[in-house]
């Protein structure tokens, strides 16, 4: 009797979705400072799931922003490798890395920096005229995603006629709109009161999770950290992971 071999194919498929959303192996980022130098980043290791969301902590000036720049392809390492999504960045040139930003990865940051002459549907059709997406497939994805934040009735108003908390739901959408493997959230409730800030991350929870997207969230504030599914310590540009 012949035993069926195993569906190899499935099992290849699931590997491919377990891949890990980031992989930072060794990395060390120096900026130079007159003759001094600054270690940001000593020798940070961190795996991200595919689908987990991992609270950064630390204080001021512990180097979460610049881990969070390396992962996004901002800024490049000074030693160590990144791989994101199953893509090794390491050695992208300029050019790759900024299709890598246009179609991997999705930054929300701290000062939410809409384009403060844009609506809030034109923030986020923006995107995906720099991304892959143009004309009318961009603007019904930014429809749906202005609808699934709550945000269809204002999706005509410029920034300065939202409130904090719907400017952050507008920056969320943004950082949504190319699919990402990665989202990078920089202290994304700093500005918001604690309710409103509470509401925001559990948006962003639900939004993360119903996707299955990765995420990383800076934060100084412990409660946020609740919403994620663990966190990880950084002193001095040393993380505890
Ligand atoms: N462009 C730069 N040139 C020189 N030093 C820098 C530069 N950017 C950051 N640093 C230094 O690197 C260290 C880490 O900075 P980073 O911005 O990553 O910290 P952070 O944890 O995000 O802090 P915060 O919570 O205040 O935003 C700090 O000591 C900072 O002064
Ligand atoms: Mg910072």
């Amino acid at each position: 009797m012949t035993i069926p071999s195993p569906p190899t194919a499935v099992h290849f498929d699931t590997a491919l979705h377990l891949e890990p959303a980031l992989h930072l192996d060794d990395v060390r980022k120096v900026y130079p400072m007159g003759d001094a130098e600054v270690v940001a980043l000593a020798s940070a290791n961190l795996t991200v799931g595919s689908d987990e969301m991992v609270a950064l902590v630390g204080p001021s000036g512990s180097g979460k922003t610049t881990l969070c720049s390396i992962a996004g392809g901002i800024l490049s390492a000074t030693a160590g490798r990144i791989t994101v999504g199953g893509q090794d960045i390491t050695g992208f040139s300029d050019k790759e890395l900024t299709s890598f930003r246009q179609e991997s990865v999705g930054f929300v940051f701290q000062a939410v920096n809409l384009v403060p002459f844009l609506t809030a549907r034109e923030n986020l059709i923006v995107v995906d005229e720099l991304g892959r997406r143009t004309g009318a497939p961009a603007r019904e994805r930014a429809d749906q995603l202005l609808e699934e934040l709550g945000l269809a009735d204002r999706a005509k108003n410029l920034p300065s006629q939202l409130s904090g908390g719907q400017r952050q739901r507008v920056a969320i959408g943004r950082a949504l709109m190319n699919e990402p493997d990665l989202v990078l959230f920089d202290e994304p409730t700093s500005a918001l009161d604690t309710e409103l800030g509470e509401q925001v991350m559990e948006l962003i929870r639900s939004e993360m999770k119903s996707r299955g997207t990765a995420a990383i969230v800076v934060t100084h504030d412990e409660r946020i950290t609740h919403f994620c599914d663990r966190s990880v310590h950084i002193i001095d540009g040393h993380l505890d992971a």
